[in-house]
């Protein structure tokens, strides 16, 4: 009988991108295997199960595809963290660095209500930057991280110690 595979085993690790030196964690390979996919939202959900969360929060790209299937799961909104000048309506902006390069992010300002519980959902935590940038939206708009969920944790940079020197709960499913 084949080894039960892990959420690691769909994830392939392509050498070089987007820039030379970066080991780039692909988890297109587990979005597009039906078990992989599955397993992935059932293990980050896995932690909340009895918790009260009002959103599920997720940061552009891959977080989007997490968070939606994690929302839909729990029956609850999705709230968008986009890079700038995608939002159509009115916005709060943060800038932030990541291992590769710079960034700013933004969300409605409208999105979350004061006082709402909120799940922060990504693929993957590298330096933290963009966790950290969202986490700061969030708090600027009243809301309350219960937890922020990644499939991948990459613990030589240093992202979950960042996190959790804000106060942040950190979960990841692989290193
Ligand atoms: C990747 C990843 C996380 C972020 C983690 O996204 O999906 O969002 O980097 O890195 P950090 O912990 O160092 O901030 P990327 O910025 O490549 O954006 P994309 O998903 O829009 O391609
Ligand atoms: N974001 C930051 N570092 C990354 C990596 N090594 N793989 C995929 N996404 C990333």
């Amino acid at each position: 009988m084949p080894a039960t595979k892990t959420v690691q085993d769909y994830i392939r690790t392509i050498v070089d991108f987007p820039h030379e030196g970066i080991m780039f964690r692909d988890v297109t390979t587990l979005f597009a295997d039906p078990r992989g996919f599955r397993m992935a939202i059932d293990q980050m959900l896995h932690p909340y199960a009895g918790l009260r969360i009002d959103k599920v929060v997720g940061l552009e790209a891959r977080g989007f595809i997490l968070g939606g299937a994690i929302a839909h799961q729990l029956s609850v909104g999705f709230v968008p963290i986009r890079k700038k000048g995608k939002l159509p309506g009115a916005t709060i902006s943060e800038a932030y660095t990541l291992e590769y390069g710079e960034a700013i992010v933004e969300v409605h300002d409208d999105a979350i209500k004061a006082g709402e519980t909120v799940l922060v959902v990504d693929d993957l935590l590298a330096t933290g930057g963009t966790a950290e940038a969202g986490i700061k939206l969030i708090e600027r708009l009243g809301g309350k991280i219960v937890s922020c969920a990644f499939v991948i944790d990459l613990p030589d940079l240093g992202g979950r110690k960042r996190l959790e020197a804000m106060g942040m709960e950190v979960h990841a499913l692989c290193a």
